[in-house]
């Protein structure tokens, strides 16, 4: 195999999807508009969910694009040679066009043809679904793998943990999948050996999904209308396949940054396993950073939702630079790599790059200067620590007063074998709020609101809002979008058409009378199944059987939430409504305010 730049890999996939009539779309936000269950787009599908349920999409029925992805699932894992929390997704789509015989020969020829990717097929498995009681065994698709040219036992036959792709988030459509596989030639490691295991003779290069269901909130897999392939190639781990490197952060996506952090530093990349994982993490989590704030729907940091993430991978990235003597100033530097390597592709990343950098700069800043008396204090903590837990105080503690977010106070104590009380830490959190808000109230009379506080119940009236919009204009409304300032907050909804007054005035109405009533907030820990099976309404970024966060307001409204919240709606004051607007087709924004 000819060695392969990330910009040929994306050129090859998209020019042979083109040749097979599929139309070239434009990479989507990374802040999903279609989907209200989770904070980022994590597949190059997410943004395609509508249409895979059967609306029309305007180029056809036939998609191709390279889709910009955040997972943060595994950030802890980033600094091995494979987990990134950026990266991204080449894709074909048939909305109801082809199915499986077409796009299992085509990926067979995209993977093996001279011309393409030229991979020998003597090296390539593939996976299908095995069936169960759902859906049946995928007979077909092996037989079409068979007909292409891959012997039957290459071909293995794997149950839903391996074969079954999606939903990506709670709901939606969803399938058997067939994966290929690259085979390194190890030996089996056992009799079973298969794609399935983990023992590195078999890597994952490409994914086509076969979309003919729709997992309902009550976990039923109902049949789709129309059925769909999606497909999915990561390019930063198929790059690492086709040039024989063992890292993705041995491909030329990090080239320059790379350069760029071993000028700053004075050290060398892979000097020592230590550098080597504080390089990977800074690397990753500047080159995401700079996605997320250069984004054409760009985020800045701040204490809750995506605005909370970015902040958590910034500090994160800033702590692991003082391993290795990150000079203060180095993100923006860093990122400047990333907006020269990527611009081509992303030309919203040139477009905002004076964004990313004064955005960086200030993050970077703020905390470069708690961050040396916060380590001070975490050395002390440890020091008189009695047991092996970090109270919620004295966490609370690190985030008030040095910004530390508690996720890194976690990862500090556990570096030492030490744990922290999460729980402890949320009520210290909860209380402080409260506090905050008694002082706001006061400080309010001279005219000088604490943002914080006013951020908060902002953040609860969205709630209500949220629940009031489902009350007035349809349950099927749902979050597409929000984002809140101290001064107002912004909702993003599905709607086909703007709202008449008198919708609003009833919105505006129900919300009051809420406020009105003072109802307390509580909050509760549930699964996420638990969650579901009381109605709770989701935004989340988590699997099914994790646990999560409730916010419950009376019998009006019930949200996973990460919170927080304020503790009664009586806090809240007069809601008032300031502007109802189209956000993008399809999807109604609402701003209003607390007065
Ligand atoms: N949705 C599938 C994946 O993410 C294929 O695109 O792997």
């Amino acid at each position: 195999m000819e060695k392969i730049t990330s910009e040929n890999l994306r050129e090859k996939f998209l020019r042979f999807m083109e040749s097979k009539g599929h139309k070239i779309i434009p990479s989507a936000s990374l802040i999903p508009e279609n989907d209200p269950t989770v904070l980022f787009t994590t597949a190059g599908m997410h943004p395609l969910v509508p249409y895979l349920l059967g609306q029309k999409h305007p180029e056809g029925t036939r998609l191709t694009d390279v889709q910009k992805c955040v997972r943060t699932g595994d950030i802890d894992e980033v600094g091995d040679d494979s987990h990134c929390t950026f990266f991204e997704m080449l894709g074909n789509w048939s909305l109801g066009d082809y199915f499986k015989k077409e796009a299992i020969s085509w990926s067979f020829e995209f993977l093996t043809s001279p011309q393409y990717l030229g991979i020998d097929k003597n090296r390539l498995a593939v996976s299908v679904f095995a069936g169960d009681e759902t859906a049946p065994r995928d007979e077909e698709s092996a037989k079409l793998w068979e007909e292409a040219g891959i012997p039957k036992e290459r071909i293995f036959f794997l149950p839903r943990k391996n074969n079954w792709w999606g939903p990506a988030g709670l709901t939606g459509p969803c399938g058997p999948d067939t994966e290929m596989f690259i085979d390194r030639g190890y030996e089996k490691c056992s009799e079973t050996c298969s794609p399935a295991c983990d023992c590195g003779k078999y890597i994952e290069i490409w994914n086509d999904v076969f979309m003919q269901y729709f997992k309902n909130a009550e976990g039923k897999y109902e049949p789709l209308k129309q059925k769909n392939v999606d497909t999915g190639m990561g390019l930063d781990r198929t790059l690492c396949i086709l040039n024989g490197v063992k890292s993705v952060y041995d491909t030329d996506l990090f080239e320059t940054a790379k350069a760029k952090t071993e000028e700053l530093t004075g050290k060398k990349y892979d000097e020592s396993d230590e550098v080597k994982r504080a390089f990977r993490i800074i690397l990753d989590h500047v080159r995401t950073a700079t996605f997320m704030i250069g984004d054409q729907k760009g985020i800045t940091p701040s204490n809750v939702d995506q605005g909370y993430v970015l902040r958590r991978i910034i500090r994160r990235a800033v702590r692991f630079g003082r391993n290795i003597s990150l000079p203060q100033g180095s993100l923006s530097k860093i990122a400047e790599c990333f907006i020269e390597k990527y611009k081509n592709i992303y030309p919203e990343l040139a477009e905002n790059r004076e964004k990313i950098i004064s955005e960086l700069d200030k993050e970077e800043l703020k905390f470069s200067k708690a961050l040396v008396g916060g380590l001070k204090e975490f050395e002390k903590v440890i020091a008189h620590l009695d047991g092996d837990t970090i109270d919620g105080k004295t966490a609370f503690h690190l985030y008030d007063t040095f910004g530390f977010p508690v996720e890194i106070t976690k990862e500090l104590a556990a570096e030492k074998g030490i744990k922290v009380d999460e729980k402890g830490f949320a009520a210290a959190l909860e209380e402080h709020q409260q506090n905050s808000k008694a002082g706001s109230e006061q400080r309010f009379k001279c005219g000088l609101a604490d943002t914080e506080a006013q951020t908060v119940n902002l953040h609860t009236a969205t709630h209500l809002l949220h629940a009031a919009l489902k009350k007035v204009l349809s349950a099927d409304v749902n979050q597409r979008g929000s984002n809140i300032t101290a001064e107002r907050l912004r909702f993003d909804f599905n709607f086909p058409r703007p709202m008449t007054k008198e919708e609003i005035a009833e919105v505006e109405k129900l919300v009051n009378e809420v406020i009105a009533k003072k109802i307390d907030v509580t909050r509760e820990e549930m699964t996420v199944a638990e969650a579901k099976a009381q109605g709770a309404v989701g935004l989340f970024d988590s699997k099914y059987g994790e646990r999560v966060t409730v916010y419950t307001i009376g019998d009006f409204s019930k949200e996973i939430c990460g919170g927080p919240h304020a503790k009664n709606t009586g806090d809240l004051g007069k809601f008032v409504i300031t502007k109802e607007q189209s956000s993008s087709s399809g999807v109604r924004r609402i701003k209003a305010e607390l007065h």
